[in-house]
C-alpha cells in the first residue's frame, strides 16, 4: 500500500496483510521502534496526534488520531495486522488502552502488544498502577496479546540529572536503585514480538546492571563536564519505601547488554 499522510481511513489489506500500527511511533521508544521494522522490511503505520512533518521521509504511513479524544481511531487500526502500543497517556493509560481494544477488536486485528514497566504491580505509583490496570485488561480482553515489562530507559534517567542542571546542587531520591535498560533494546524485543505469535506475558527485560539513583546522577553529571554536590533526598510514602525495596528493578532478568556508561559516551560522541 502507499504510505499515506492523512487521517482518513486507508482503504486497506485484510489484517493478516496490513502494516503493523505503532501507537506513539513519534516517542522515544516508538521511533527505534518504527525504524527496527523497517529496517526488517515490515510495513508500518505511525499514529500521533499531529500529522506529519515534512521532513520525516521514513516509508511509513501515517495515522492522525488522540487516543485520548477518541478521534481518528478507526482510521488508524483499519487494515493492520498487529498494533503495538507505545503511546502513553500518564492519567489515562487504562481507558486508552480500552479503547484501542475496542478499535482492534472491531477491525479484527490479530495481536496487540503492549508495553509496561517492570514493578506496575509493586510500586503503587499512580502512573504505574494505570499500566498495571490496562494489563489486566488486555488479559481479560480476549484479544491475541503480548505484554513486555522494561526497566526504566537511560535516557529517562539521564533526563533526572540533566533536568537539575540549572541548580547549584543536585538531588538524588535517597535509596532508590535503576536498572536503567537502552531503549533501542528494547525496541529490538517489541519487534521480535510483534512478528511472532501472541505469547501473553513475556519474561522482562532490565538493563545489564543495578545502580543506586546517586551513582546515576554523578555518572551524568561528570559525562555532561557538570561538577554539583549530590544531596540525597529522603521521601517519605508507601511509592517511595517501594521503590527503596528495589520493587522497579529486574536483576534476574538483566538482559539488555548496552551500559549506563556506554550509553552517555555514544550520547557525548554525538
Ligand atoms: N521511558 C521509560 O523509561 C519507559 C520504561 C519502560 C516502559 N515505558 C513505556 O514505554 C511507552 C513509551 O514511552 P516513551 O518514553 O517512548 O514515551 P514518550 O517519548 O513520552 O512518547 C509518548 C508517545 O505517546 C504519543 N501520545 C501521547 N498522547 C497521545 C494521545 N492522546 N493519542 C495518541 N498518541 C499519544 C505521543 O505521540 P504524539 O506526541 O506524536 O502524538 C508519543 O509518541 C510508555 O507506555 C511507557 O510507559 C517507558
Amino acid at each position: 500500500m502507499a504510505p499515506s499522510n492523512d487521517s482518513t481511513a486507508p482503504a486497506g489489506p485484510a489484517p493478516g496483510d496490513g502494516p503493523v500500527l505503532v501507537t506513539g511511533g513519534t516517542g522515544t521508544l516508538g521511533r527505534p521502534l518504527v525504524a527496527e521494522l523497517l529496517a526488517d522490511g515490515v510495513p508500518v503505520r505511525v499514529m500521533s496526534r499531529r500529522p506529519r512533518r515534512p521532513d520525516d521521509d521514513r516509508p511509513c504511513e501515517w495515522a492522525v488520531c488522540d487516543l485520548t479524544k477518541g478521534v481518528g481511531l478507526a482510521a488508524a487500526v483499519s487494515g493492520v495486522r498487529a498494533i503495538v502500543h507505545c503511546a502513553t497517556d500518564p492519567w489515562r493509560e487504562a481507558m486508552v488502552l480500552s479503547r484501542v481494544v475496542e478499535a482492534a477488536r472491531e477491525a479484527g486485528v490479530g495481536h496487540l502488544v503492549y508495553i509496561s514497566i517492570v514493578g506496575v504491580d509493586r510500586v503503587p505509583f499512580p502512573y504505574y498502577k494505570g499500566k498495571f490496570a490496562a494489563e489486566r485488561l488486555l488479559e481479560t480482553s480476549g484479544l491475541p496479546y503480548t505484554i513486555l515489562r522494561a526497566t526504566q530507559f537511560h535516557n529517562l534517567v539521564a533526563a533526572m540529572a540533566t533536568a537539575q542542571r540549572r541548580l547549584p546542587f543536585a538531588l538524588t531520591p535517597s535509596g532508590f536503585r535503576f536498572q536503567p535498560v537502552e531503549v533501542t533494546e528494547v525496541a529490538h524485543r517489541l519487534a521480535e514480538l510483534v512478528r511472532g505469535e501472541a505469547a501473553g506475558r513475556v519474561p522482562d527485560m532490565g538493563g545489564p546492571r543495578v545502580h543506586t539513583a546517586r551513582e546515576l546522577i554523578e555518572e551524568t553529571l561528570r559525562s555532561t563536564g557538570l561538577s554539583r554536590r549530590v544531596v540525597g533526598l529522603p521521601l517519605p510514602g508507601r511509592t517511595a519505601r517501594a521503590f527503596r525495596r528495589g520493587g522497579n528493578l529486574a536483576p534476574d532478568h538483566a538482559t539488555g547488554k548496552v551500559t549506563f556508561a556506554e550509553f552517555l559516551a555514544s550520547r557525548t560522541a554525538d
